[in-house]
Order: C-alpha cells, then sequence, then structure tokens
C-alpha cells in the first residue's frame, strides 16, 4: 500500500524552504499532499486558492505531490487521505517549540504521528513572515520563494494598499 505524508502549513507564500521540505518528505514516501490550511492566529496575505495554486505549479515537475486545500482539521484531511505521517520542516529549536503541542494534539485526535526533517542550512533563513515583511518594505524576495510567488505577493501588497 502506498505511503502517504501530509505536508501542512499557510504557506502565505510558499518559499524555497517549503520545497525542500516537500522534496524530503517525497523521498520518504510513495506520496505527498500539501495542504494548505487556515491557522486560526493569522490573517493570510494571500487568499487561499493563490496560496494553492502558486505551490502547485511550484511542485508541478514532481510525481507523486498534490496539493489541496485544507479548510478543516489537519486530523480529518489525514483521515481522508489515508495519512502515514505529517512531515514538517525545522529550521531550529524556536520552529520545534512551536510544532511540539500541534504535533501531539494531532496525534491524539487522528493518531497519525510527526516526523520532523531538518531542511537546508542555507534556506533556514527563510521564514514566510519575513519574506512578507520585506516585500512589504520594497525589498527584493526573488531569490526566497519559487518563480511567480514574488509577483503574487507585490500584487497582494499593491491591492491591500489601494483598499487602505
Ligand atoms: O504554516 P503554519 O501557519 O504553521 O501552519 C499551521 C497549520 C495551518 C498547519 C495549522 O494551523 C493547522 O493544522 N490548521 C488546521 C486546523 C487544525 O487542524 N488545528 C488543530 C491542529 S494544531
Amino acid at each position: 500500500m502506498a505511503r502517504v505524508a501530509v505536508c501542512p502549513g499557510s504557506f502565505d507564500p510558499v518559499t524555497l524552504g517549503h520545497i525542500d521540505v516537500v522534496r524530503r518528505a517525497r523521498a520518504m514516501f510513495d506520496e505527498v499532499v500539501v495542504a494548505v490550511g487556515v491557522n486560526a492566529g493569522k490573517t493570510p496575505l494571500l487568499d487561499a486558492d493563490t496560496r494553492v495554486e502558486l505551490f502547485a505549479r511550484a511542485v508541478a515537475d514532481q510525481p507523486g505531490v498534490r496539493v489541496v486545500r485544507m479548510p478543516g482539521l489537519l486530523a480529518d484531511l489525514c483521515r481522508e487521505v489515508g495519512a502515514s505521517a505529517i512531515v514538517k520542516g525545522l529550521r531550529g529549536g524556536a520552529d520545534f517549540d512551536a510544532e511540539h503541542p500541534m504535533a501531539l494534539m494531532n496525534r491524539h485526535l487522528s493518531g497519525v504521528d510527526t516526523v520532523f526533517v531538518v531542511g537546508d542550512p542555507g534556506l533556514a533563513h527563510i521564514a514566510s513572515s519575513m519574506v512578507r515583511d520585506v516585500a512589504r518594505h520594497g525589498g527584493r524576495i526573488d531569490d526566497l520563494v519559487p518563480d511567480g510567488v514574488a509577483a503574487a505577493v507585490r500584487d497582494a501588497l499593491s491591492t491591500q494598499g489601494e483598499s487602505r
């Protein structure tokens, strides 16, 4: 039976760090389902459909990887897709501190364990929140994100600016 991993996140926007984690997850599992979810503590810059589309475009060349929208609980999605594991990337200890309670809650709800992978250290400075902040202040983000993402972030920021 194919072993499926779920890589969940807000991906607001997807970064090269996320792509690295998905590639590592795919090396360990037959199929990877990237789940674009809602973090109750965050108001996203990009709408969910855009986040799904940008991620899907970035992994279009990777067989065995698909991207879905996760409207509800990660535990429910894990059940739907028959996940053997949740895979998340760690850049350092602060990531672990944030991920640990989520991993426990997800195992409580679904029985599915979270597997942590250490990403490429050359990408450890990249976080979606910082990418948004750099872009917001006019900095260059093109080499931090997959092709087409920087333009989408700039578009979203300019639309947001107009609506204020
Ligand atoms: O990239 P993020 O913001 O750390 O991703 C967090 C996300 C979206 C994976 C998390 O908030 C999530 O799983 N949301 C779905 C709702 C859920 O299952 N909540 C309880 C598990 S912690």
